[in-house]
């Protein structure tokens, strides 16, 4: 059998996109934003998407499409046997975040229903505080891995392409629609001032928490280090500009992150709710409460909490996709029973998650940082390393004028420059989650 591959360029440039967005942009962009001292977060966010995020994005690219195979194979068909473990690390990194990432999956798809429905207007609060853990989570990060392994299942350019070709655009068109009504609201000007005015104080004060915060999101946000990306560009089977289309989907990703804060922030202000305090949950809530205050809440709640599903699912079948890539490749399993099999496990992890807090935390916080920082250290070892030249010529296979006179610098910094800094701010994350 052939192996899968996407229809067209434009395809595979939605499908990674569609990954990149995610919770992550409508959810923890903007509120890492406002913890962090507002636009002074957002310029060290977009350096470092541009210094280490695309540069790393473009690390997995040059692995997956030189391969043409899911990770762990890739990693020994290029570099031998031993350098299996290093793609199994981005395989586990998968499962970590897709077995907590299906619990928030679960939780937006309930928003969305109690949106329609109107279940949260009385008592937003109780709302969240009632399906977070428990009976309820499970049920609903069943459904929404049902509906992830059934994209998966129908194939790579029939399933995952046809579907991120659709969604993409209508998150992009949503968020837009959501920015224009939100700027109407009363008080929408307090809203931007505070998302977008730099304190420089506070960065001065706090540099190193903003820093790490800035890089370990712009890592997260870009789906780098779980070897979705990799996986993604395996499929490619004509040699574009890597450089390119890394740097239209970075450019993109960052764009929906800026139109979530644009919605949130002026919704939250024009209702005199506070953003900031209380952590991402806490906006969660205050953003449904401030919805049920508003006039056309239905209409509302569901375009917002539809838009934030379309993100969940198109990052969560990315994820998927990384084990289903492994049992097909390595194992010649066919795609239904990777499918099948795969989705079992996620039942049982992401229940898990589901019932125990304190495990989701430790997945969410610690656990799922240092897989993705491991992972990436490795694809980003192996390229400088042990690929070298081989990297540099997969890089430029395709490139343009401007990205070829790019890729040596490209390379030194994927060999030096970023492991450095990666563990410098990987252990300082950890050092902050376990003091
Ligand atoms: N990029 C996704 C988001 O921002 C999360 C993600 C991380 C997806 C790693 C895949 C791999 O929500
Ligand atoms: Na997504």
């Amino acid at each position: 059998m052939t192996r899968a591959s996407w229809r067209t360029r434009i395809g595979f440039i939605l499908a990674a996109v569609g990954s990149a967005v995610g919770i992550g942009n409508v959810w923890r962009f903007p509120w890492l934003t406002a913890e962090n001292g507002g636009a002074a977060f957002l310029l060290l966010y977009l350096l470092f998407v541009v210094l280490v995020g695309v540069p790393g994005l473009l690390g997995e690219f040059v692995i997956g499409r030189r391969a043409r195979s899911d990770p762990i194979g890739a990693f020994a068909k290029l570099g031998g046997r031993n350098w299996r473990p290093m793609g199994g690390i981005a395989l586990l990194a998968s499962v970590v975040v897709l077995s907590f990432y299906s619990v928030v999956g679960g939780w937006v798809l309930r928003y969305l229903l109690g949106s329609a429905t109107g279940a949260y207007f009385d008592a937003p609060q109780q709302f969240f505080a009632a399906i977070d853990y428990g009976l309820g989570a499970v049920g609903f990060h069943i459904v929404f891995l049902l509906l992830t392994a059934a994209v998966v299942y129908a194939g790579v350019d029939r399933g995952i392409e046809l579907a991120t070709t659709v969604m993409v655009p209508g998150i992009i068109v949503l968020l837009v629609g959501l920015a224009a009504w939100a700027g109407s609201l009363p008080n929408a000007a307090g809203g931007y001032s505070f998302y977008l005015s730099v304190d420089w104080g506070y960065l001065q004060a706090n540099f190193v928490d903003v820093a790490a915060a800035a890089a370990g999101q712009a890592l997260f946000t870009l789906s780098v280090g779980a070897g979705v990306m990799l996986t993604y560009a395996s499929y490619l089977d004509e040699d574009r500009s890597l450089a390119a289309d890394g740097t239209i989907i970075a450019g993109l990703n960052t764009l929906v992150g800026l139109l979530a804060g644009l919605v949130i922030f002026p919704v939250l202000f024009s209702l005199g709710v506070p953003p900031g305090q209380g952590g991402p949950g806490a906006l969660f809530i205050s953003l449904a409460g401030a919805f049920a205050d508003l006039p056309y809440s239905r209409v509302i709640g569901v375009t917002f909490f539809g838009v934030v599903t379309l993100a969940a699912l198109s990052s969560a079948i990315s994820l998927f996709e990384v084990p289903v890539a492994y049992l097909v490749d390595e194992w010649g399993v066919s795609r239904p029973w990777a499918t099948a099999g795969v989705g079992t496990l996620f039942l049982a992890t992401g229940s898990i998650a589901a019932l125990s807090q304190s495990l989701f935390t430790l997945l969410a916080d610690t656990v799922a940082n240092l897989a993705l920082t491991v992972g990436l250290l490795g694809v980003l070892l192996f390229d400088g390393w042990v690929l070298g030249r081989v990297a540099l010529a997969e890089y430029e296979s395709g490139a343009g004028r401007l990205a070829r006179a790019l890729g040596r610098p490209w390379l030194y910094a994927i060999a030096v420059v970023l492991p450095v800094f990666l563990a410098f701010t990987g252990l300082s994350s950890v050092t902050t989650t376990l003091g």
